[in-house]
């Protein structure tokens, strides 16, 4: 597993705007999408491509377009929802599929409650966007759903990670023949007694959407 982290003042800026307590709902979503963006550039730079003839108003050339099948860009519900408009500004002919985990908050466990994607995902490159990496069991569950349904190039793109969580990841992960790239905007200090990152940014799915009780 590769770990890409974003150097970029622009990402830093954005970051830590979301992470101050004191933004609202309206600018965090505003500010989410923004960052995922800027992500998903560095995120797509191995996105396959296939060449294909044009002609300029001056000459003709070769230039390339996403390759078939088109890329699958998977938001993990709820919080990875906030996530969508920032990736499909930067591939808009990319798919969609939804699926949809939820952590235990005592057990911390992971398991699939939704998810509408298609059955065969051989030879699809997926984008996983899942804004925390915390413990990383959410994450390495959806990785092993979409690569058991045959996808064979994997990059999730987190707003942030955790050390316990990328951890995680590694170990859960290993001896899967499928390359995974993590991208993400900070690595930060560590997981609290509660399974979130510190100092982190809170509860995503609340900032983005509200308190569900
Ligand atoms: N999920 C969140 O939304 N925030 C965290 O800090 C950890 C998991």
């Amino acid at each position: 597993m590769r770990t890409h982290v974003v150097d970029h003042p622009l990402v830093a800026h954005k970051l830590t705007v979301l992470r101050d307590e004191n933004t609202d709902s309206p600018t965090f979503r505003a500010l989410a999408d923004e960052l995922v963006t800027l992500l998903a550039y560095e995120a797509t730079r191995d996105v396959r491509v296939e060449s294909y003839d044009i002609v300029t108003p001056v000459a003709p050339t070769t230039g390339v377009a996403l390759a078939r099948p088109r890329p699958l860009v998977v938001p993990i519900l709820r919080a990875g929802l906030g996530m969508l408009d920032g990736m499909m500004r930067l591939l808009p002919t990319a798919e969609v599929g939804f699926l949809g985990m939820i952590r235990n908050e005592e057990t911390l466990k992971a398991s699939t409650y939704a998810e509408r994607l298609p059955e065969d995902l051989s030879g699809r490159q997926c984008y996983v966007l899942d804004p925390m990496l915390a413990t990383g069991g959410t994450l390495a569950a959806a990785i092993k759903f979409l690569t058991d349904r045959g996808a064979d190039h994997i990059t999730a793109i987190c707003l942030l990670a955790a050390p316990e969580g990328c951890a995680r990841l590694e170990k859960d992960l290993e001896g899967l023949d499928v390359p995974v790239t993590v991208v993400t905007a900070a690595m930060d200090e560590r997981l609290n007694e509660k399974g979130y990152i510190v100092p982190g940014l809170g509860d995503a799915g609340d900032r983005l959407y509200g308190v569900v009780g």
